[in-house]
């Protein structure tokens, strides 16, 4: 079966097409650069990028997989959690082609998505995790770790989630970009405070893991992050010259990652002191952030003590300090997730690898009148799937 789907739950406007779980396209069309001034995601703008972008989106998904729109058997889009206005582009659009090509539409759950990202295989058919999916024992652990989104999920089996822990406040990636807007690291920043805190040391700083005796699953980050905006205050001021330095290098950059890669081995701060602080800040926050994860998986796996395998989704996901922790504590488990750096953060294509297994299981729209019902789910959590 050939599956269509749309995510327009944040700054990425993403149409992919699949064969079952065999992902054949994942076109993006990032919207980074148009927020970036803003230091975060502006819901209006992003709505208008959705809107202007999405007809070339879905022109180049349906070129890259050698389909065309009669081909295709299910539709599936986000329906939450995200932006509602941004959603609401996607949805929109969704429905029309359902309703167009008279067939079934999946209201896919932007969470779960992530979670499937690690179920995906490539186009050849070969699983992007090194570890095969299909092998998982339920009930699984999934970790999910996002800019807007902090999870331990309980899987039962495909489709039957529990959240036994979550942020109370900030998510893990909104406080890695917050953060590094105050060191003047530029938006998104997770991945560039991971690539400086390489060459700074973890045990410089002491900051607090608000969480970590509560008892709980729950986790909390706001007070790490107003602990890190008080440490560069005294250290640095709110804008260092460094992170000023590398920002202003920022401006002249079109390809965001990899410049941004070049950047940070070529910047090289006046103030030598200056540069090692920064890094010492990353590496010491970056610490805490995932000791964090680190301290309420170990208590989520000793209370059920029947978990083999944990899955890893989300932007964070990325972060090879948090993978290398998760390998060193966890060595008994098997670990999942894609290896594909796409696939970590907002794509469609995780959105249909989640549609295929709702398919398999029937879960999906097909009566016209429900499908124009539809509504976007801003706030829509995995557990109530
Ligand atoms: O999953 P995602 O694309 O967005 C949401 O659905 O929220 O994740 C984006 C988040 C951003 O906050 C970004 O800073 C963070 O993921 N991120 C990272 C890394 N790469 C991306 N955080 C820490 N380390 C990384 N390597
Ligand atoms: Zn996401």
């Amino acid at each position: 079966m050939k599956i269509l789907a749309i995510d327009t739950s944040c700054d990425e406007t993403s149409i992919a097409i699949s064969e079952n779980d065999r992902i054949l396209s994942n076109q993006l069309s990032s919207q980074i650069e148009s927020h970036k001034e803003w230091g975060g995601v502006v819901p209006s703008l992003a709505k208008r990028k959705h809107i202007e972008m999405f007809d070339l989106v879905l022109s180049m998904a349906l070129k890259q997989a050698k389909v065309k729109l009669e081909d295709i058997d299910f539709f599936a889009v986000t329906a939450g959690p995200g932006l509602a206005i941004a959603l609401e582009v996607g949805i929109t659009k969704a429905k029309e082609l359902a309703l167009k090509y008279n067939k079934p539409l999946d209201a896919v759950n932007h969470m779960e998505g992530h979670l499937y990202s690690a179920f995906a295989r490539n186009q050849s058919g070969r699983f992007y995790s090194k570890n095969d999916p299909t092998e998982i024992t339920f009930p699984a652990i999934v970790l999910l770790v996002s800019g807007g989104h902090t999870e331990i999920v309980f899987m039962k089996n495909h489709g039957e989630y529990g959240i036994i822990g979550e942020t109370l406040d900030d998510a893990i990636g909104e406080t890695f970009d917050k953060v590094g807007r105050m060191l003047g690291l530029g938006y998104p920043a997770g991945s560039v405070i991971e690539k400086l805190a390489e060459k700074g040391n973890e045990n410089a700083y002491q900051l607090p893991i608000p969480m970590r005796n509560s008892g709980d699953l729950n986790m909390s980050y706001s007070g790490l992050k107003t602990a890190a905006m008080k440490l560069i205050n005294e250290e640095l001021g709110s804008l260092n010259e460094y992170g000023a330095k590398f920002e202003a290098s920022l401006q002249t950059s079109h390809s965001l990652s990899r410049s941004r890669q070049n950047k940070i081995s070529n910047t090289k701060a006046t103030k030598p002191n200056t540069r090692q602080i920064t890094l010492d800040i990353c590496a010491s926050f970056q610490k805490n952030a995932i000791d964090q994860i680190i301290i309420k998986l170990e208590k989520a796996i000793k209370i059920n003590p029947e978990i083999k395998d944990i899955i890893l989704g989300g932007g964070v996901a990325q972060n090879k300090y948090l993978r290398k922790k998760l390998r060193n504590n966890f060595p008994k488990h098997k670990l999942y997730y894609p290896q594909n750096k796409k696939l970590y953060t907002d794509n469609a294509g995780m959105i249909a690898i989640a549609a295929y297994y709702n398919i398999l299981r029937k879960n999906y729209l097909c009566d016209p009148k429900q499908i124009s019902a539809l509504d976007r789910m801003p706030n829509w959590r995995v557990d109530t799937i």
